[in-house]
């Protein structure tokens, strides 16, 4: 009887893995968003998981950290899993690592979420996990004048919690409180009831995550505190169905890049997305 083939070990990411990590993360551009000061992959391993699939290259010590054939992390809301992250280097694609760390990440009970990318390897094992492909996620950028600019305030991280959670089908007051400390972020809030975060990357900026009771809510949101940074140009990760994306690409924005929305059943009756504007790393 054949053994077949061995299956990969993953475990947790110390800190000596994160160089290699942070390596891997850099090969697929992951880290363009996060300038200077944490990055996702800290939020990860602070209010999610983050794991590595040891490279076992004979040139280096697996144990020592200083390898990785691929990582993948998560970040929970509550008892929602958003998937952040899964990526294999190239050289060792296509044998089982992916999977391998996709039992370890979506083991868990309770809602999920991701949004895959264009490699019909991820959407395939996604679905396996029970996700289904359910709407484009636009990553849409574009000049913010002049597009309509409704009031919104700075707020508190903790004051925009409870929004969060309906629009984002999650609690994450942890996660929302370390954005809200990084370097250039702040959020907003509407008078009645929407919330976004914001964050100034050189003359742009970068909304979300945002949302509100109603589409219109989420949408004022979005626009009031792309106009509250004064920056000259906004990045926004919008789903299919919310109505900013007829007024953004009818403004002359432009669709930079694309993922599919992914959730199962019990993620998508909480989380709406004509009502929710996620940040592209942290869901
Ligand atoms: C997507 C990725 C993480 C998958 O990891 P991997 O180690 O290459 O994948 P695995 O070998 O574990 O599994 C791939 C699965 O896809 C299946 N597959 C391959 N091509 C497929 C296709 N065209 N349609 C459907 N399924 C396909 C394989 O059969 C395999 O499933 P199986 O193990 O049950 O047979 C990896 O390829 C990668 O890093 N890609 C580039 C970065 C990226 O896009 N990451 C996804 C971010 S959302």
């Amino acid at each position: 009887m054949s053994a077949g083939p061995r299956p990969t070990a993953v475990r947790a990411a110390t800190d000596a893995d994160m160089p290699a990590v942070r390596r891997i993360a850099r090969r697929f551009g992951l880290l363009s968003g996060w300038p200077q000061g944490a990055d996702f992959l800290d939020a990860e391993r602070a209010f999610g998981t983050l794991l590595i699939a040891p490279g076992g290259s004979a040139a280096s010590d697996a144990a020592s950290g200083e390898d990785a054939a691929g990582f993948g992390g998560t970040l929970r809301r509550a008892d929602l899993t958003h998937l952040g992250d899964l990526f294999v280097l190239p050289d060792r694609q296509s044998g089982g690592v992916g999977r391998a760390l996709l039992a370890e990440l979506l083991a868990g009970d309770g809602p999920k979420v991701t949004f895959a990318s264009s490699d019909p390897r991820a959407l395939a094992l996604y679905v396996r996990h029970g996700l289904r492909p359910w709407t484009p996620l636009l990553y849409l950028t574009g000049p913010a004048a002049p597009l309509p600019a409704p009031t919104v305030r700075a707020a508190r991280p903790e004051e925009i919690a409870d929004a969060d959670a309906r629009a984002s089908g999650g609690a994450r007051p942890g996660t929302l409180a370390w954005y809200a400390a990084q370097p250039d972020v702040t959020p907003h809030a509407t008078g009645a009831g929407g919330y976004a975060f914001a964050r100034r990357l050189g003359d742009g900026a970068l909304i979300g995550p945002a949302g509100g009771a109603t589409p219109g809510e989420c949408a004022d949101a979005v626009l009031g505190a792309l106009a509250a940074t004064g920056a000259r140009t906004g990045r926004i990760a919008v789903p299919g169905p919310h109505p900013l994306v007829p007024l953004l690409l009818g403004a002359g924005w432009r669709i930079a890049d694309q993922d599919t929305f992914m959730a199962d059943e019990a993620a998508l009756a909480r989380l709406r997305p004509d009502r929710y504007v996620p940040h592209p790393d942290l869901g």
